[in-house]
């Protein structure tokens, strides 16, 4: 997993519970590089859930309340670090629809390393999108943040529902994402 996002993620801990949270769980996780990441190398993913579930224990927040935020977090970082792919998207659904086919395939050619899911429109109507998020990482959580947090940016309001399901290429999370009424 790329540096980039240890290095936003231990921001957000620091922001949310404080820079002695961040001294603790980096001595709670036996960890490749002591805890000093660098947001373009590349780390493995179990340093990140061992940072998270270290954060869960000693605060007794649900994981995937965690990952949420972390996605809003997250998001503002993309927005002002990769501004140009949420100006030439323009709307929300239009930027959804652009991380399969564009936004992950630059930055696959960026990092050839990066562990990238797979974000695949499954429906689309004016109202409603249905959007298929499949990856080993079970980031899901992280993932329906992001999706909340650039509705937000684009302020067009939405509910976003989660359903488990799985067909031959194996399990999978399908988001049901609802335009609100105006
Ligand atoms: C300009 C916008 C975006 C950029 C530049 C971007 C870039 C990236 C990068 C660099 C990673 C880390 C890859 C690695 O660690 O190896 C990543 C992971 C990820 N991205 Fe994006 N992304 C963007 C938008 C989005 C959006 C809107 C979603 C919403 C669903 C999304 C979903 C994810 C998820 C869930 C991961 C974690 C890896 C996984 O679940 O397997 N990304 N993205």
């Amino acid at each position: 997993m790329k540096g980039l996002v240890f290095t936003e993620f231990l921001e957000f801990v620091e922001t949310q519970m404080g820079a002695d949270m961040v001294d603790a769980i980096i001595d709670d996780c036996e960890l490749s590089t002591g805890g000093a990441y660098t947001a373009v190398g590349t780390y493995p993913f179990s340093e990140l859930r061992d940072l998270l579930l270290a954060v869960v224990k000693r605060s007794g927040a649900e994981p995937g309340d965690l990952l949420r935020a972390f996605g809003h977090k997250l998001c503002s970082t993309f927005a002002s670090g990769y501004g140009q792919y949420f100006d030439s998207a323009g709307s929300l659904f239009q930027l959804l629809a652009s991380i399969d086919d564009h936004i992950h395939v630059e930055v696959r050619k960026l990092y050839p390393d990066a562990e990238l899911p797979s974000m695949r429109i499954a429906g689309r109507s004016s109202d409603q999108m249905l959007l298929d998020y499949r990856s080993e990482r079970g980031l899901e959580a992280l993932a329906e943040g992001l999706i909340e947090a650039t509705s937000n940016y684009y302020r067009e309001p939405v509910t976003v529902s989660t359903t488990q399901m799985s067909d031959a290429d194996g399990e999978f999370v399908r988001f049901t994402i609802d335009r609100k009424a105006a």
